[in-house]
């Protein structure tokens, strides 16, 4: 096949937030598919960014008393645990504040205005008194003019299901001000796709096959569909919006911006441009090339937006537009919807944070993935027998049988021959390749899954049928046991192969164990023969019903605490008991010459003997203020080397985070009675 040339992006998440298990679960899907191309040697850019414009991201900066720009590079810098957490391999990162997307987008503009597809027209909308800013629907609320509810949003109803405009709700009121919305008249910048030509391309560039899925073809044949009222078909779109608003400025237009919708996709240009420039190539040239394919990956409520909008815009800007767009369903946790903003379920960082394997959910999520728009459900106890049963249980275990008599019996070196079964379950697995690509390549993700774990079940029964462990016992079988466990690790190597896109980090391991170059498409059609394998390390482990538990326990949330300093994590009684505190009496308090930090210590902690404890608190506390006192010594603590000598223990003392900020340090001091030796507990 020649070498494919492939642009692919998954959609741009909004700045507002930390990524949710939806995301993770796109990512994934992506990730899986692009690794799968690289391995049969094709050429891949992944590029992604930040979603970072909008009304509701202005808002929620404001809210954190930050200006946007620094509130989505907050939310940028929380990206890469998350990305390198689940091994999502994006070659870039940007954002769609980024000048490459500012000049992009405002040239996409021009492009359409010259075509004649820009049309200005003056709008009534509600407007914010109080804040003096027009008020998207979902920041206007009211009663609903249908039932009655009361605090219903400025589109739609929750209690009866109504849709309507934001000016038909009864006693409507701003959810940023409280103040009643005035309508107030002007000008917005609209993309004619109601031109004959939009229309005439769309139903072109949407039919062309392989471009888009079956379902997602005959919801756009609804969306283009005109009803007998004249209702329907392709609407004008509203790209602008007034100041205030956080986004890019329209040319020509003072005090008019962007839809956050116009410039988000183009942030794929952006960020495309972005990864260019580092790799020093053109990216114009490059996305010139016809062998160039630009793939989407994103899930089904953003359809309407990159299967008309984004290829109209790009085709009349004169721009390439998609070969592909792929939409998924979405992830439900426990068959509860998550919500868009908050996620629910599973947070993804918890996950890694409590110790869960991230090749796991990547292996899960793989085996319910199909080419279809079909949501998935993670079920705790479906997630668990297939990492057990099916991951670790069927293909972990061939590595774990066969590696240990080849240490023991054969130095850890192949047999060159398999003999006539050991071949024919090679031979079996290496023809299963090209079916494999196959799904691979059209998304079958969990087709191609089932497929190998039938591959893994027929290399097990090789295994119960030669019973190496018996083999083991005869000497005389020694040549039977050395194929057995040879045709084991090249069925092993082989699976590993097939499972690569989905568990790349797993696969590095087992490419050291085997002491193979990293593994490619192409190693199917080859063997190890005689080859010395390395020592066989633990690969992967079992998922227990505790950890899944856990996953789905709440953290206690930490309390507000003054100061701002998070609770640490938590500890059980036997961590509590180690430090042994005991009450001491402070003796002698003395300045250190050479610190203006230190003070010198010297305490009876009751043991018959005193103390010298160096303590930073010579900012707080004069000398002779502390002489005689009580305090609280850590008293088993490791000694200390200072530079002014040897500190035998600590003192304790209250401040906030920064010490130098007021008020302070604060020495602790016991309650009237107490003695010098006492332990606090
Ligand atoms: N910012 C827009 C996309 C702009 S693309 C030029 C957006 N952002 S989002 O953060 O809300 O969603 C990002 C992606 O995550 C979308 O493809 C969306 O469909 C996907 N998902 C959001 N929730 C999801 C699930 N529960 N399951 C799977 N994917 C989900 O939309
Ligand atoms: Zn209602």
């Amino acid at each position: 096949m020649p070498r494919r040339q492939l642009f692919v992006t998954t959609a741009l998440p909004y700045a507002n937030a930390n990524f949710h298990i939806g995301h993770i679960m796109e990512y994934t899907q992506a990730d899986i598919w692009v690794r799968f191309q690289r391995l049969q040697g094709h050429e891949v850019h992944f590029v992604c960014a930040d979603d970072a414009h909008g009304a509701p991201i202005m808002i929620a900066a404001e809210k954190a008393g930050l200006t946007p720009q620094a509130f989505v590079a907050n939310i940028a810098a929380g990206r890469k645990p998350y990305l390198d957490g689940f091994h999502i391999g994006f070659d870039h990162w940007h954002s769609t504040d980024a000048p490459e997307n500012h000049t992009l987008s405002q040239d996409v503009y021009r492009k359409l205005r010259d075509a004649g597809l820009i049309e200005i027209r003056s709008i009534e909308q509600f407007f914010d008194p109080a804040k003096g800013m027009f008020l998207p629907d979902r920041f206007i609320k009211g009663e609903c003019p249908k039932c009655g509810a009361k605090d219903q949003y400025g589109d739609s109803c929750e209690v009866c299901g109504a849709v309507y405009a934001p000016t038909e709700v009864k006693n409507p009121y701003s959810v940023l001000s409280g103040a009643t919305p005035v309508l107030k008249t002007s000008d917005h910048h609209f993309f004619k796709l109601s031109d004959p030509r939009c229309k005439q391309f769309l139903e072109q560039w949407t039919h062309e096959a392989g471009r888009l899925q079956p379902e997602v073809l005959n919801k756009i044949k609804e969306w283009f569909t005109v009803d007998e009222e004249g209702k329907g078909g392709l609407g004008d779109w509203d790209i602008s919006r007034d100041a205030p608003y956080f986004g890019i400025e329209i040319p020509d237009a003072p005090g008019k911006y962007f839809y956050v919708w116009l410039d988000a996709p183009i942030g794929y240009l952006a960020s495309l441009t972005g990864h260019f420039a580092k790799l020093g190539q053109d990216v114009d040239a490059f996305l010139a090339d016809p062998a160039t394919e630009q793939v989407h990956f994103i899930g089904k409520d953003i359809t309407y937006f990159h299967t008309l909008f984004w290829p109209a815009m790009l085709h009349f800007s004169g721009r390439k537009t998609p070969d592909r767009v792929y939409v998924h369903g979405f992830l439900t946790v426990n068959a509860e919807k998550m919500s868009k903003s908050r996620g629910t379920g599973i947070d993804p960082l918890r996950y890694l944070e409590l110790g869960l394997d991230a090749e796991w959910l990547r292996y899960y999520l793989a085996a319910k993935l199909n080419d279809r728009v079909e949501d998935l459900d993670f079920n705790p106890e479906d997630f668990i027998a297939r990492v057990n049963s099916d991951l670790v249980g069927k293909y972990i275990n061939i590595a774990s049988r066969a590696a240990g008599f080849l240490a023991k019996r054969f130095e850890g070196r192949l047999s060159a021959t398999l003999g006539t079964d050991g071949d024919a379950v090679i031979t079996k697995l290496q023809a299963a390749a090209p079916g494999l690509a196959a799904l691979y390549d059209g998304r079958e993700f969990g087709k191609a899954l089932r497929e190998i774990m039938g591959l893994a079940d027929a290399v097990n029964e090789y295994v119960d049928a030669h019973k190496p462990w018996e083999l083991a016992k005869k000497p005389e079988a020694a040549a039977e046991l050395h194929e057995a466990c040879s045709t084991c690790i090249e069925a092993f190597r082989l699976l590993t192969l097939y499972l690569k896109p989905v568990l790349p980090a797993l696969s590095t391991k087992v490419e050291a164990f085997l002491q193979v170059a990293p593994l490619t498409w192409a190693d199917a059609e080859t063997r190890l023969g005689a080859h010395a394998i390395g020592a066989f390390q633990h690969l992967m482990q079992r998922v227990t019903t505790e950890q899944v538990e856990a996953l789905f326990t709440k953290p206690e949330p930490p309390a507000p605490v003054p100061g701002g300093e998070p609770i640490a994590a938590e500890i059980t009684i036997d961590d509590f008991v180690k430090p042994d505190l005991r009450i001491a009496k402070i003796v002698k308090a003395e300045r250190v010459e050479g610190s203006t930090k230190l003070l010198r210590l010297t305490l009876d902690a009751g043991e018959g003997r005193t103390r010298n404890v160096f303590s930073g608190i010579a900012g707080a506390y004069k000398p002779e203020d502390l002489e005689g006192k009580l305090t609280v010594l850590v008293a088993n603590l490791a000694p200390r080397k200072m530079k002014f000598g040897v500190s035998e223990g600590m003192v304790l003392a209250a401040s906030h985070a920064d010490e130098k900020a007021e008020p302070g340090v604060f020495v602790l001091e016991p309650h009237t009675g107490a003695q010098p030796g006492m332990r606090v507990r």
